[in-house]
């Protein structure tokens, strides 16, 4: 199979985790006999740095013209003075809007070997296994007017939460159907009672669930849903909310399995190339120091390997070697806690894709490690 995926690092670690993803996509198609060609763009702050601008277009048409796309992460201390509507973080939600992915899957799940490394309990987090499923080009994020105004003289300011039914519908119908190819639950997340918003998701969720009868949906206000996520996040199968509340509940659902590093996602579009992103930001205070963890970015790919191109198998060998190593004690700083020492960067990468060539060699290496 041969196929152009457009490759934006961003900034921070962005940089250093994307490495490692291609150098797996890399070891994917020498082993599977796939041709992988990759196209980079700028975004974020280094387009800034480098454009003046946080999303090129030279960066929206080589997306346009890919299979699929990667992108690393944006942002970071050194643009937070910049204006707010050309800010790194706009390019993020620019290309968003311009591939229309309007649905980012976050899923969570638990890895035995990290048990440890999440501040929960483990019996309460043993065994997670949810997805969540965020609105990612509507909502709060996009609607306006998002201004600074002045009313009756005073200093004020405005955001707006504004969606069409359709939208709603959409991103709901794919919570269903996903819900239908798992543990057929699906908690619909919403503050119905205070915001109007909410309260037609509510209704249209009741209306797309005649559609799925096998699958059981229960709705849930979102402080409840912060709540239950720590208290019993075995509860949930399949999460569908707005854009905002999908971001918050993500970060805080990423406590569960140890670590927002080992975390990706997937932003689907229902035409176009859908764009694959760890849940994680470009951590500036670790960037440059090759002690990111690559693992949210190298899953990511695998997710892109799976849903962009259909190749199943590649897809669970890459989450397959990252599952070894991690069974073979190799940990990040982020992941290490206080007993295990952690590798850079660059020797995890290295390790993954050792495993990913002869999955039956992982076991010597590390004894070599040890
Ligand atoms: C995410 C991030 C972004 C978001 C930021 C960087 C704009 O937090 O992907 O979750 O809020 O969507
Ligand atoms: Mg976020």
């Amino acid at each position: 199979m041969k196929k152009s995926i457009a490759v934006l690092p961003g900034d921070g670690i962005g940089k250093e985790v994307t490495k490692g993803a291609i150098e797996i996509l890399e070891a994917v198609g020498q082993r599977f006999g796939h041709e992988f060609e990759f196209q980079y763009g700028e975004i974020g702050g280094s387009a800034i740095d480098n454009t003046g601008t946080p999303l090129p277009d030279k960066t929206v048409q080589v997306c346009k013209n890919s299979d699929a796309v990667l992108l690393g992460a944006v942002g970071g201390p050194k643009w937070d003075s910049v204006p707010a509507h050309s800010r790194p973080e706009r390019g993020l939600l620019k290309i968003r809007k311009e591939l229309d992915l309007y649905a980012n899957l976050r899923p969570i799940s638990f890895y035995q070997s990290l048990s440890d490394s999440s501040p929960l309990k483990k019996e309460l987090v043993e065994g997670v296994d949810l997805l969540i499923v965020r609105e990612l080009t509507g909502g709060l994020y996009f609607g306006k007017p998002s201004e600074r105004v002045t009313k009756d003289g005073e200093d004020a300011v405005v955001d707006t939460l504004f969606y069409t039914k359709e939208e709603i519908r959409k991103i709901i119908e794919l919570g269903f159907k996903l819900a239908s190819q798992r543990k057929k639950k699906l908690t619909s997340v919403d503050k119905a009672n205070v915001l109007e918003s909410s309260r037609v998701w509510r209704e249209t969720a009741e209306e797309v669930a005649k559609d799925y009868p096998d699958v059981t949906v229960e709705h849930m206000l979102v402080d409840n849903a912060a709540m239950q996520l720590i208290r019993n996040p075995k509860q949930f199968d399949v999460i569908v909310t707005e854009n905002m509340f999908g971001d918050i509940l993500s970060d805080e659902a990423s406590v569960l399995t140890g670590s927002l590093g080992m975390l990706p996602s997937a932003s689907v579009s229902k035409f176009g190339p859908s764009l694959y992103e760890p849940i994680h930001g470009s951590a500036p205070d670790i960037a440059g120091q090759n002690k990111a963890n690559p693992i949210a970015m190298i899953l990511s790919s695998a997710s892109m390997l799976r849903l962009s191109f259909g190749l199943e198998e590649e897809a669970a060998a890459v989450e397959k070697a990252v599952e070894q190593v991690l069974e073979n004690g190799l940990r990040t700083g982020d992941i290490a806690g206080s007993a295990s020492e952690s590798v850079t960067t660059e020797k995890m990468i290295a390790e993954i894709k050792a495993a990913l060539l002869d999955q039956e060699a992982i076991s010597n290496i590390m004894g070599a490690y040890a």
